[in-house]
């Protein structure tokens, strides 16, 4: 099920997705669209962060954990996130932006962790079903990600995968979505303020054809 106003921003760690999301909220309320609503996934709404605070605990023995066990986990929050937010939110009219949302799992789970790609379409058919109207792109250099990260933030246990790993997530997403229509790839490498511009046409330009569309 393609749902409408579910716009979801994907892109590997530090392409700027966060920042990207919040230019988002701001350019729909400019338009006179208050009605937004921005989740992250995983996370999002109480019980989904408690587990994204799980996934990401700094006092665990990441080689001691099953990376399925983490991909279930990913899944628990994420069926969460879309039955008690996104859905409740977006039957009362508002648009949702989520910061990620299954697309990483094929990249970071699938093609980053060897996860076989049919166990995750599986759980997508069995537990989502669910998929964005329009997603974003960020598409990066990752040395260019990778400084942006060190300079600002301590790394995760996903972020610190290395510069490699970042090559094969954002190959794999530049694949995955060079097959499907309704994506809009932004140039990541650039300065917050071009992308904002960059993202405020392409955007006004969709809503447009949505309009004649709806
Ligand atoms: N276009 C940009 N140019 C320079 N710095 C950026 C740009 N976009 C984001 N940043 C900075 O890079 C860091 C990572 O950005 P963020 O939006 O958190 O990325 P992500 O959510 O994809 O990990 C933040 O400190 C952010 O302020
Ligand atoms: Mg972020």
């Amino acid at each position: 099920m393609y749902v409408n106003k579910f716009i979801v921003v994907e892109g590997i760690d530090g392409s700027g997705k966060s920042t990207l999301c919040s230019f988002l909220v701001k350019i729909l309320y400019s338009l006179g669209i208050k009605k937004v609503l921005l989740v992250r996934d995983p996370g999002g709404n109480n019980f989904s962060e408690k587990i994204r605070d799980l996934i990401f605990s700094k006092n665990v023995d990441y080689s001691m954990i099953s990376k399925k066990s983490i991909l279930l986990m990913i899944y628990a929050s994420r069926v969460q996130l879309i039955e008690k937010t996104i859905l409740p939110a977006i039957n009362s009219g508002y648009y949702v932006i989520s910061d990620r949302f299954y697309v990483s799992t094929l990249a970071y789970q699938g093609c980053g962790w060897n996860i076989e790609k049919k166990i995750i379409l599986l759980l997508n058919k069995k537990f989502i079903n669910f998929y964005p109207h329009l997603t974003f792109y960020l598409n990066i250099s990752p040395l260019i990600a990778i400084q942006r990260l060190l300079k600002f933030k301590n790394l995760d246990f996903i972020e610190s995968q290395g510069i490699s790993f970042l090559y094969k997530i954002n190959f794999f997403y530049k694949n995955y979505f060079s097959n499907l229509s309704n994506i809009i790839e932004l140039n990541g490498n650039l300065c917050k303020k071009k992308i904002f511009l960059e993202l405020k046409n392409k955007l006004f330009l969709w809503l447009n054809k949505k309009c004649i569309h709806d």
